[in-house]
């Protein structure tokens, strides 16, 4: 079978780090552009270095927006990834430079290069795929494929404002544009990774027999389980490693359904929320295949792949 080839749109992060293993491991990855989200872009661009180094590899980072598209976000999630976004466990300056193109640019150009061969997997903030879009709209023509990790698509969110998940409520306005723009997606979302958490004694047994991305994972990853657990949450939580699963193999999908999905502007109580057709009342096309189960043992040996266990 021919490796996916990935263009990845992420906030390191840490389950954007385990995604990004999984998509060295399994695919072939064309460049890792840049968000504010989880932790500020200076945060997520050298997590992004850091992760490059220890791949030895040769994927080029493209640092892209500081900040949302219009409002300013309330909140970020350093209280789940530590302030460094990487459990605040401390790496020393990465070897390798960030790439001096702005990610909305380099999103458009590798896509004009590649056309019709990258998949295209948005793990944060939709900030940087927004302003690409608004930069050249015929950029959903030239992608393979789109997974979207975001929303809660029955309102059971993860953000202070109830049914919002976190990559939407960032930047809903940017969420807005890519899913107006985009035709047919997939979207994997927070409440399917709750349904697919990892048993935490499986997940220690990959982190002991794994190799050094197990040791690296186990390291950065300890906060984000802590964090969990003090909030009733139980297993290894990593949201961006199904999307990343759902890239590389969409034979991992066991159960999904295409519906209209939007996203709320202007609630008070409700921006940032993705709105689910789900009784094609208002007669919109359907835009995403919403991912409602997948293969856990194909997903789980995805990700003990990417750890060097098996
Ligand atoms: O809600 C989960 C998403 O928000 C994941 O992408 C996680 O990395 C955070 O960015
Ligand atoms: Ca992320």
């Amino acid at each position: 079978m021919t490796r996916p080839q990935l263009l990845i749109d992420t906030d390191p992060g840490v389950d954007d780090a385990l995604a990004i293993l999984m998509a060295h491991a399994h695919g072939d990855v064309a460049g890792l552009s840049i968000a504010a989200g989880n932790v500020g872009l200076e945060h997520t661009v050298r997590n992004a270095r850091v992760l490059v180094d220890l791949l030895d590899a040769r994927t080029p980072v493209f640092p892209g927006c500081a900040t949302p598209l219009v409002r300013m976000p309330e909140e970020n999630a350093a209280f789940v990834h530590g302030r460094d976004g990487f459990g605040d466990v401390g790496f020393s300056e990465p070897r390798n430079e960030a790439g001096g193109e702005a990610a909305a640019l380099a999103l458009v150009r590798l896509t004009r290069q590649r056309p019709g061969e990258l998949t295209l997997v948005a793990l944060a903030p939709l900030t940087n795929l927004a302003l690409a879009l608004r930069l050249d709209p015929a950029l959903p023509t030239r992608i393979r494929r789109l997974v979207v990790m975001g929303g809660a698509v029955t309102g059971q969110g993860n953000t202070g404002r109830i049914p919002a998940e976190f990559n939407i409520g960032f930047d809903p306005e940017s969420a807005h544009v890519v899913f107006e723009a985009f035709k047919d997606f997939d979207l994997v979302d927070w409440e399917l990774t709750l349904r697919h958490a990892f048993d935490d004694d499986e997940f220690d047994g990959w982190l002991a027999a794994g190799d050094k991305r197990a040791q690296f994972y186990g390291g950065i990853c300890q906060v984000a389980r802590r964090t969990n657990r003090e909030r009733g949450r139980r297993g290894v939580i990593v949201a961006d490693a199904l999307a990343m699963a759902v890239a590389i193999d969409p034979a991992v999908v066991v159960r999904s359904e295409r519906r209209a999905v939007a996203v709320e502007l202007d609630g008070r109580l409700t921006r940032g929320a993705t709105v689910v057709d789900w009784a094609n009342r208002l007669g919109r096309p359907a835009n995403a295949n919403i991912v409602l189960q997948l293969d856990r043992e194909r997903f789980a040996a995805m990700v003990r792949r990417a750890l060097g266990v098996d």
